[in-house]
């Protein structure tokens, strides 16, 4: 079965490195492209780190170019409390060795469009800036996308504020043009990225693979896991696992039979209030609007965590 052509945007962001593995190591979709996005860290920090992780896994054959340097109409705020002052805390990475591309996010995203014989997905696991500013300029390549499965939202909940999710509060508006694009799209929010839990124990299996890519993607959970938060009202004794957010949108592309997705009306609150940021997923259809976006609900993550395991040993060979 031929591959699936993808391109990332991505804000490396220890998921987010995870997410970019998986497409390396996947027979089921060819990573034709990077794109990377101002959010976990400044944009050249996740540029840079984006970079890193390609030399890690001696891939820099693949294209990458920065993309927006802020969102759309708001200053910029970054994770840094979570993913670290580089972004990606906690492993030491190689330096790249190709010449960085001068080329923008935007242009590359079109150059990659209008030469490809194929529809291409594109899966996003940052703030949508980039993926907006492309369908905004670009509207004629609009059908050259497969789709676009991003991680971002909630149905329930966040975890920037009460009702927003990091990904989408960082750029409000660029999430609500995404999802009113017309183009399909998939959203992996919180109410599925909470489950995609690794665990120690999957560390320790991942660093027993041995091969360099595993055993720094080790060191990165290991700092993830100092960082990530555990939900407020987790029981005493609870045991929190790493939340795989990125990597959500990423395998749902590879195997979709690994999540429980749901076609539901969404729209994203830009207007300066409490609920800032949160995707309004209308759960119940009481608006009785248009289902635009595929909502996903629920994972397999036992099948999950074999995909984790699988990437992780693909760099073995
Ligand atoms: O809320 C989780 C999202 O914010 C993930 O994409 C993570 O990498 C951070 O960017
Ligand atoms: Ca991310």
């Amino acid at each position: 079965m031929a591959k699936q052509k993808i391109i990332l945007d991505c804000d490396p962001g220890h998921d987010d490195a995870l997410a970019l593995l998986m497409a390396l190591s996947s027979d089921k979709v060819e990573l034709i492209g990077i794109t990377t996005s101002a959010g976990n860290q400044l944009p050249e920090k996740t540029f840079d780190n984006t970079r890193k992780l390609l030399a890690l896994a001696n891939r820099e054959d693949i294209p990458v170019a920065m993309g927006a340097l802020k969102p759309l109409r708001r200053e910029l705020i970054i994770a840094d409390d979570v993913h670290g002052e580089s972004g990606l805390d906690g492993a030491e990475l190689p330096e790249p060795t190709a010449v960085a591309e001068k080329i923008s996010g935007n242009d590359l995203l079109a150059k990659l469009l209008r030469e490809s014989d194929e529809k291409v997905t594109i899966i996003a696991t940052g703030p949508l800036t980039n993926i907006a500013i492309f369908l905004l300029s670009h509207p004629e390549l609009k059908e050259k996308i497969e789709l676009i499965s991003f991680m971002g939202g909630a149905c329930f909940g966040g975890n920037i504020t009460p009702h927003a999710e990091f990904n989408i509060y960082v750029d409000p508006e660029a999430a609500d043009i995404v999802v009113k694009s017309g183009v399909p799209t998939a959203m992996f929010g919180l109410d599925v990225t909470l489950k995609a839990q690794l665990f120690e124990e999957d560390i320790q299996e991942i660093r027993a693979i041995g091969n360099p890519v595993a055993r720094t993607m080790a060191d990165l959970l290991d700092f993830f896991n100092l960082t990530t938060t555990v939900p407020f009202l987790a029981e005493e004794g609870h045991i929190e696992g790493i939340h795989m957010h990125d990597p959500c949108a990423m395998a749902y592309v590879i195997d979709p039979s690994l999540f429980k997705v749901l076609p539901m009306h969404v729209e994203v609150e830009t207007s300066e209030t409490l609920a800032l940021g949160s995707t309004v997923v209308d759960y119940d259809d009481l608006f009785e609007r248009e289902k635009n976006v595929l909502v996903g609900f629920d994972i397999d993550l036992p099948k999950f965590k074999a995909l984790v395991i699988d990437t992780m040993a693909y760099f073995s060979k």
